[in-house]
């Protein structure tokens, strides 16, 4: 991830790589303005502090507008979606234990696990419903004692599905036989792109079972590194004791500037702004695809998050063309392989992630066009090949 962060700022490439946010939307004035706020009442935002209550209450009453209540008690405020899996883990996982994930997953979450060489039962991802969770039920029903279930509920990284409706009850159900946590990642919860297919989260329905992860990184700003666990209360003092041995506090500048924003009410029309934009962004990328691609590519419109997967007929190399199209043609994506758990991920290899959130309208359509052409030229030369 942080090679592919080098590479998308190398001038004069337009890349399709990273999970970022678009910097035109950045709330910059709105960000001056809790700044100066905040440091007209004193110093005492620069100090260590203990976690902001004030944005704890913050976010009981955003996770109330979707479908979550949840008591400002039950909020551990952590530094990004990335700290808040990686102490969840820490409190659920030990060395060699069994868990389960999607074959094709989140790096950040492989990373994060690798640590304690779990056995990971791996299953597959239907590109319009998500998890298969009849595989989930096969697994728990011969035996597996996985300690936890990972799932990406909206706008699912790297392949932009969400978890259909139907299939979140029957996780939430086997959940609850079986006496599975269930890890629900949500940083792309608040970008829906279709009003009338609002889902709540799984945190909505089983309050106990689920420990709800959130981040301000895609709706504000990554770099304020402010997220939040949703866990039960009882677990809140287990996990400030693991987060201090890495991180002392979080920072409290951040918090008290995201406080201050959502008591000025602003997000509402905020979060407005980035669904309109990045709905466009996203259908601009859709048309640009129809268009230029191979006619035999495959992908599925995306209702939420940030992310388009594109599956290229099985004999195409998405990690080998990445060199040839950042190279000749100044183009950057994410190749599908990296995304695989174990062997497991069937066509990854000639699949690539495509994000739509960061370039503007103009450089997603000069920039698909000529990953479109570079394809078009590497089919023509594979057919001639065979
Ligand atoms: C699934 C997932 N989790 C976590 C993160 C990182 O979020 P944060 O910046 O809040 O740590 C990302 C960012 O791309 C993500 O896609």
């Amino acid at each position: 991830m942080q090679d592919a962060l080098v590479l998308s700022a190398r001038p004069g490439i337009i890349s399709f790589s990273l999970g970022l946010p678009s910097p035109d939307l950045f709330p910059v004035e709105q960000f001056t303005l809790a700044c100066e706020k905040i440091l007209g009442r004193g110093s005492s935002v620069l100090q260590y502090a203990p976690p902001s209550e004030l944005l704890k209450s913050h976010i009981v009453s955003l996770m109330r507008h979707r479908g979550v209540e949840c008591r400002e008690s039950q909020i551990f405020l952590t530094s990004g979606a990335q700290q808040a899996v990686n102490l969840v883990v820490a409190v659920l996982l030990d060395s060699g234990r069994q868990i389960i994930a999607e074959e094709l997953c989140y790096p950040g979450f492989r990373q994060i696990v690798e640590f304690y060489r779990p056995e990971v039962l791996t299953v597959p991802t239907d590109p319009s419903t998500g998890m298969d969770v009849d595989k989930v039920e096969w697994y728990l029903e011969s035996g597996a004692k996985p300690v936890f279930v990972y799932a990406i509920t909206e706008g699912h990284n790297p392949l932009g599905v969400s978890l259909s409706e139907e299939k979140r009850r029957k996780l939430l159900t086997l959940s609850e036989n079986f006496d599975v946590p269930i890890i629900e990642e949500d940083p792309y919860g608040f970008l829906t792109y279709e009003p009338s297919q609002i889902r709540l989260p799984m945190r909505s329905q089983r309050a106990d079972n689920v420990f709800y992860v959130g981040s301000f990184s895609k709706i504000l700003a990554p770099s304020l590194r402010v997220g939040w666990l949703i866990v039960p209360e009882e677990l809140t003092r287990h996990l400030a004791v693991l987060k201090e041995t890495v991180d002392i506090d979080m920072s409290t500048f951040s918090q008290h500037v995201v406080a201050h924003m959502l008591d000025s009410g602003f997000l509402v029309e905020h979060l407005k702004r980035l669904r309109a934009e990045y709905t466009c962004r996203r259908d601009v990328m859709v048309k640009v695809l129809s268009k230029r691609f191979p006619s035999d590519s495959r992908w599925s419109v995306p209702d939420s998050g940030v992310f388009i997967w594109v599956r290229m007929p099985e004999k195409f190399d998405t990690k080998k063309l990445l060199t040839v199209a950042v190279d000749r043609h100044q183009v950057a994506y994410m190749p599908g392989s990296i995304f695989r758990v174990g062997s497991s991920g069937g066509d990854s290899p000639s699949s690539l992630r495509l994000n739509f959130s960061h370039p503007s309208v103009s450089c997603i359509d000069e920039g698909m066009s000529r990953l479109g052409d570079l394809f078009c030229s590497s089919a023509n030369a594979l057919a001639c090949a065979e």
